[in-house]
């Protein structure tokens, strides 16, 4: 696509770059030296432009801080080999913003200020694409109501903002996570398939207690005696029963996570079968029982692949064999990763490239 936008830089003078230690990333500490702002007044949306990372001033009547109209993006961009960058899986980052928007009640963000934005800004920090080994640049579009309202209803203004910061690798222990029977965080006709502000604030509290209980997340249901699983923690979550992959299917109350979309795809072309279906609390049970679970793992954006050690359920927990470099979590990651910096060839047209 050839792009009309002509988007005005405003550098920064002081850049904090030398500032950050690219070899000790911890999630969300750092942010880069710009942002993309561009707002939607007057019926439409605005031309954006790049500045300095900084404050805002909003009002405290400001309407998404009240009644939660509010949606983000998580994206990454990697260093390839050969020194360019690539941007992960663009278009359909969009397509899900627009589903959260549309659910939100947001007007739609045009495609070549979201595409244009983000590659521009990309561009403009390339310099914070951390090159060490499983690090990459996190990209954090969001869009939240900014009227100067309090009557409940959609606002008539909007801001979008993009900003960026390096992260690290991910390596965690493998997780003890609780099959949750009591807190659900979607329900059918809810918002659960929205990337919205408010399911994650919902999710702080059932966590919190999971971790006093001493459990590093909750696995959610769908909340039915059958204890259908929808997700884990803050990600979608996958299940290897035998040589099959399984995942419970999207539907309103499951985030459509780009992750969990990339690794079925990687997997069937593995030669795995790949199933979306419902799994209860109960089938992994007996899966467990029958020493036919080989491994479950959370996958997000953030982690990549979250492997889980024990999970419980009903009162008993439950485990899978240790994890290794072989796993099969561990596998389709390192081909995700292969893909995206440039070591194994981008069959699928994942990779936006934004020549160094
Ligand atoms: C992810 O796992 O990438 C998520 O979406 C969680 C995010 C809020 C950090």
């Amino acid at each position: 696509m050839i792009s009309t936008l002509e988007i005005p830089v405003h550098k920064t003078t002081k850049s904090r770059l030398a500032q950050v230690d690219m070899n000790h990333l911890p999630f969300g500490k750092y942010i880069s030296d710009h942002m993309l702002v561009a707002d939607y007044r007057d019926g439409e949306w605005q031309a954006p432009e790049i500045l300095p990372y900084g404050d805002l001033s909003m009002p405290p009547a400001m309407l998404a801080l009240h009644y939660g109209q509010s949606v983000f993006e998580g994206m990454k961009a990697f260093r390839m080999a050969d020194g360019n960058v690539s941007i992960f899986r663009l278009e359909k980052h969009y397509d899900r913003l627009c589903k959260s928007m549309e659910r939100l009640c947001m007007p739609l963000l045009p495609q070549e200020l979201f595409m244009e934005g983000l590659k521009k800004l990309v561009e403009v920090d390339a310099d914070w694409v951390p090159s060490q080994e499983g690090s990459s640049l996190y990209l954090r579009p969001f869009v939240f109501a900014s009227e100067e309202r309090y009557g409940v209803g959609p606002s008539n203004e909007y801001k979008f903002i993009i900003f960026t910061g390096p992260v690290g690798p991910y390596y965690p222990q493998p997780l003890r996570v609780k099959v949750e029977d009591h807190y659900i965080r979607a329900a059918r006709g809810g918002v659960g398939y929205a990337k919205c502000a408010g399911n994650y604030g919902g999710v702080l509290y059932p966590t919190q207690k999971a971790k006093e209980a001493g459990f590093d997340q909750v696995l959610w249901t769908d909340g039915s005696p059958e204890l259908n699983i929808e997700e884990s923690g803050t990600m979608n979550v996958m299940f290897l029963i035998n040589n099959t992959l399984v995942t419970p299917p999207l539907s309103d109350t499951i985030l459509d996570g780009v992750t969990r979309d990339s690794l079925l795809t990687i997997a069937q072309d593995l030669g795995y079968q790949v199933e979306e279906r419902s799994i209860s609390a109960f089938e992994l049970k007996e899966a467990f029982e029958q020493d036919i679970l080989k491994e479950a793992f959370g996958v997000g954006t953030a982690a990549v692949t979250a492997p889980i050690q024990t999970i419980h359920i009903k009162g008993k927990d439950y485990s899978v064999s240790d994890y290794n470099e072989q796993s099969f979590c561990n596998q389709l990651k390192k081909r995700l990763t292969a893909i995206r910096t440039g070591m194994e060839k981008d069959v699928y047209f994942w990779n936006t490239i934004i020549q160094k």
